[in-house]
């Protein structure tokens, strides 16, 4: 699939501005700071209603203006769609397909699917467990948008269950049965039948924490599973290096489970719910104690390694670097094998980051995609062979090509 024209208002630095693109690779060029990135930041928002730069809408919104307008018209197997949102900070966004307005705007997930590498990508080697967690997730939704549904559902049951797991610790004075349990129940309440009742009410929660959860899981190994063979080859050809690219996923289940997860074992959906509810058991005491959902797939992490040594603290810079392109290219070709169809792949401000080697090899490796688009200070840093089309962007203008 490709992007055939972008139009956006009032989106990061632009008023207004129009992008007619076409399949093949198309680069963007211009000094830090005029704009290039906000221009694909758009697109990847249309594909994934997230920026691959900032956690919330606010900053997408051209400051001093209340909403943004991100319009694309997107052409798959010669049938045109065009996505059309509204990004309102602080009230629902709004979404249309063909004119016609959706009822949710997830609905539109599905209608573009893009890869963006990023200078930020380096957190996913480098940064927190929530930055894999999160690659995982938005891969998932990329391959199979009903993902996005099961996501937030599993998102408002930690919500519930936290604030229960508060009260509860409250209520139960941190220790169970132990300290001021008189302070949090309300008046004329018997403290002990209220902790009585949150810890019945909590054994509901730990049944649709399970049951989400266990399939979210579930998802996530499997996703894993596909994933790993697409990221060594991807490594292996992107850095010409010896040692391997591993990626193994780290449970919060009860150590059994965790092992087998870690070995490579993926459980049905219906074990994994019992896995949760038995690991939910053993700490139920501690979550209690700390007020926190500390079991399910929201404490989990992917180790990713080198040969023997995890990646996190070992790797140098450059490889780090390397691994992070080898995840996104990986991503790549999962989902066009997945699909059938190319995603839209897009690498921003990555060539500078490159020694010449691996640029020569990651242009080897995209030849064939059917759109991509690249940013870029400095033209010369993109191998001549790829440059494609060119258009300049300054101070918030696209001009060319
Ligand atoms: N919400 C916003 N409103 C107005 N300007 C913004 C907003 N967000 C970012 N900018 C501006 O956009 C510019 C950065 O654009 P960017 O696309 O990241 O540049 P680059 O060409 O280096 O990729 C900065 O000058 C920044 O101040
Ligand atoms: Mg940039």
């Amino acid at each position: 699939m490709y992007v055939r024209h972008l139009s956006i208002g009032d989106f990061r630095s632009y008023p207004a501005a129009e992008l007619a693109l076409e399949p093949g690779v198309t680069t963007l060029v211009g000094l830090n700071g005029q704009g290039k990135t906000n221009l694909v930041e758009a697109i990847g928002y249309v594909a994934s209603l997230s920026s691959h730069r900032v956690a919330t809408d606010q900053p997408l919104v051209r400051f001093g203006a209340d909403r943004a307008i991100v319009r694309a018209a997107v052409v798959r197997d010669e049938r045109e769609s065009l996505v059309e949102l509204e990004i309102t900070p602080g009230r629902a966004n709004r979404a249309k397909l063909n004119r016609s307005p959706l009822p949710r705007t997830r609905d539109v997930l599905g209608t573009l699917r893009t890869v963006l590498f990023a200078p930020e990508d380096l957190a996913l080697i480098k940064g927190d467990p929530g930055e894999r967690r999160r690659f995982l997730d938005d891969l998932l939704v990329q391959r199979q948008p009903r993902w996005s549904g099961v996501r937030s559902d599993y998102d408002k049951i930690l919500k519930q269950r936290g604030a229960l797991l508060k009260s509860a610790a409250a209520l139960l004075g941190g220790k169970r049965g132990r300290g001021r349990r008189s302070s949090a129940a309300p008046e004329g309440v018997d403290p002990r039948a209220a902790a009585e009742d949150a810890v019945r009410t909590l054994d509901i929660w730990d049944d649709h924490l399970a049951t989400v959860g266990g399939q979210l899981l579930y998802a996530r190994l499997r996703l894993l599973r596909d994933l790993v063979p697409h990221l060594q080859q991807a490594y292996r050809e992107v850095s010409a290096n010896q040692s391997e690219a591993t990626a193994v996923y780290r449970s919060s289940l009860h150590d059994e489970a965790a092992e087998a997860i870690a070995g490579g074992e993926v459980p049905e959906p219906d074990e994994l719910r019992q896995m949760l509810l038995d690991t939910l058991g053993e700490r139920r005491d501690q979550e209690i104690e700390r007020g926190v959902n500390l079991v399910g797939p929201h404490r989990d992490d992917l180790v990713l390694g080198l040969g023997p040594m995890p990646a996190k603290g070992y790797a140098s810079h450059g490889e780090s670097w390397s691994f992070a392109l080898g995840l996104r290219l990986a991503a790549y070709h999962l989902l066009r094998h997945d699909l059938g169809d190319d995603p839209v792949l897009v690498l921003d401000d990555v060539f500078a980051e490159l020694d010449s080697g691996r640029r020569e090899r990651l242009a080897a490796m995209i030849v064939d995609c059917e759109q991509v688009l690249i940013t870029a200070a400095v033209p010369e840093d993109v191998p001549e062979s790829m440059a494609g089309r060119r258009y300049s962007v300054t101070l918030g203008e696209v001009s060319g090509p």
